[in-house]
């Protein structure tokens, strides 16, 4: 039932132009999704809701863009060249992998049935060359979190800004990581996109920035339209835990295979900036501007993984139900995140006098609202259920009355009711529903 469910989100997605699978022309890559127009917009409103939410509106909070290629000296300071690595087995029959510590039987292979063989340690970094000289190349790696660039350019921000501890460096970029199983659509890809900040504050003072930040994803998870009723926290066990945190509660979703991590809190001490320190040679130390003390911050950090929260957004949004007598599916998204936020079209496609008027209030909504589409394709009942599989919150139609008293119909999505509203108040009327 649950897993028809995610089969029909992943059907949506395609159909409806959210999320395709990668180079699918070619037969697709295992573990690489493409985003579709809708995809596309609905991951650039998730992202500036959050660059807003936890960037913008802080005091001090610094936001940067950093490379995506780093050199093999980082990863060996993060401790990533040891530590960030998976158990893995193979199968001797099939040659399939699988990640030991998700197998029942780790003696058979759940897909052919062979034996599995030794179990293996696998690292999830993904190794480049850059350089074009031959022999003269030098090792690097896609990164496998983005907070190495944070840490990286502490120093940086700290030269070039104002800031003084507490304060929050942030970024949103792509990370990779070879899983040795992708799988669950979204949830385990082996490229995309992380929201997270590091937060440096003093170490008697980490407990107190840890609960405000724990707070504050709560309230993102509703702000993002996230069902609060299917996350929950778990508080991580030692030896659980990545190699550089010594507190981590992960915020599990009620995905439709299981409760899995959805995003994660972590404290990691000073590991980062001490490790960074020794590798580099340079003093990464934070000087206190009152008195001169001189000491390596500690560090807070939540992170979101962006397709997981597209993922669990689709599942709390995704509804079906009956209207008018037929059934119909819809996805309930917020309108501060739908990729289109008001759909206009003209009854009918061969009544020019309709399709003019319809055009010019087009014309004027999308000069105040950025996400409005036209359409004139197909019977109005067809565009209507079109637009509730997009998650468009209003649809506005203009019929033979909008040309006797210039009122127009504005369907609600979630309802199906429609009121008549006058054309010259709609732009007021929807900044007013998306502010
Ligand atoms: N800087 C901390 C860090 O990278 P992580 O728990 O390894 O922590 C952060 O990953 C977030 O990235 C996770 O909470 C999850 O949302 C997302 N994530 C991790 N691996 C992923 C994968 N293979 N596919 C999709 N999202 C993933």
């Amino acid at each position: 039932m649950a897993e028809n469910k995610l089969e029909k989100i992943v059907s949506l997605a395609k159909r409806r132009g959210f999320i395709y699978p990668a180079s699918e022309i070619y037969g697709g890559l295992a573990g690489f999704w493409d985003f579709g127009p809708y995809g596309a917009e609905l991951a650039h409103n998730i992202k500036d809701l959050w660059w807003h939410h936890f960037v913008k509106s802080h005091e001090n909070m610094y936001g940067i863009a950093t490379t995506t290629i780093m050199p093999e000296a980082v990863w060996r300071a993060s401790g990533h060249l040891e530590g960030f690595s998976d158990p893995m087995v193979e199968c001797n029959k099939c040659k399939k992998r699988f990640k030991a510590d998700r197998l029942e039987d780790e003696a058979k292979c759940p897909e052919c049935g062979g034996k599995l063989g030794d179990k293996k340690t696998f690292n999830l970094l993904f190794p480049v060359e850059t350089g074009s000289v031959a022999g003269a190349t030098s090792k690097a790696y896609l990164r496998g979190e983005v907070a190495q660039g944070m840490f990286v350019n502490f120093k940086n921000v700290l030269d070039t800004t104002r800031a003084t501890i507490p304060f929050g460096i942030a970024q949103i970029g792509k990370a990779y990581r070879n899983e040795i199983a992708p799988r669950d659509f979204l949830f385990r890809v082996r490229e995309f996109d992380l929201m997270e900040f590091e937060y440096f504050c003093r170490e008697s003072e980490w407990e107190e920035h840890f609960e405000k930040w724990r707070k504050e994803m709560w309230s993102w998870v509703e702000k993002v339209g996230i069902d609060k009723a299917m996350v929950n926290e778990l508080e991580v066990p030692e030896g659980e835990r990545a190699h550089y945190s010594k507190r981590t509660i992960d915020f599990e979703f009620d995905y439709l295979f299981g409760k899995r991590e959805l995003y994660g809190l972590a404290y990691r001490t000073d590991y980062d900036l001490s490790r960074h320190m020794k590798e580099s040679g340079i003093d990464l130390r934070y000087t206190d501007p009152q008195n001169g003390e001189k000491f390596i911050p500690h560090v807070v950090e939540p992170t979101f993984g962006l397709g997981r929260t597209i993922l669990a957004v689709l599942v709390s949004a995704y509804t079906e139900d009956e209207l008018g007598g037929e059934p119909r599916t819809y996805l309930k998204l917020l309108p501060k995140i739908a990729p289109v936020k008001v759909a206009v079209f003209p009854l009918v496609k061969n009544k020019p006098n309709l399709v003019e008027k319809a055009r010019e209030i087009y014309k004027n909504l999308r000069e105040q609202i950025d996400a409005v589409e036209f359409d004139d394709n197909g019977n109005i009942g067809k565009r209507y259920r079109r637009q509730d599989e997009i998650g468009t919150p209003w649809c506005i139609t203009i019929d033979y009355q909008t040309l006797e008293d210039d009122t127009v119909t504005v369907r609600d999505r979630d309802s199906g009711e429609q009121v008549r509203k006058k054309a010259g108040e709609l732009d007021r009327w929807f900044k007013d529903m998306l502010s």
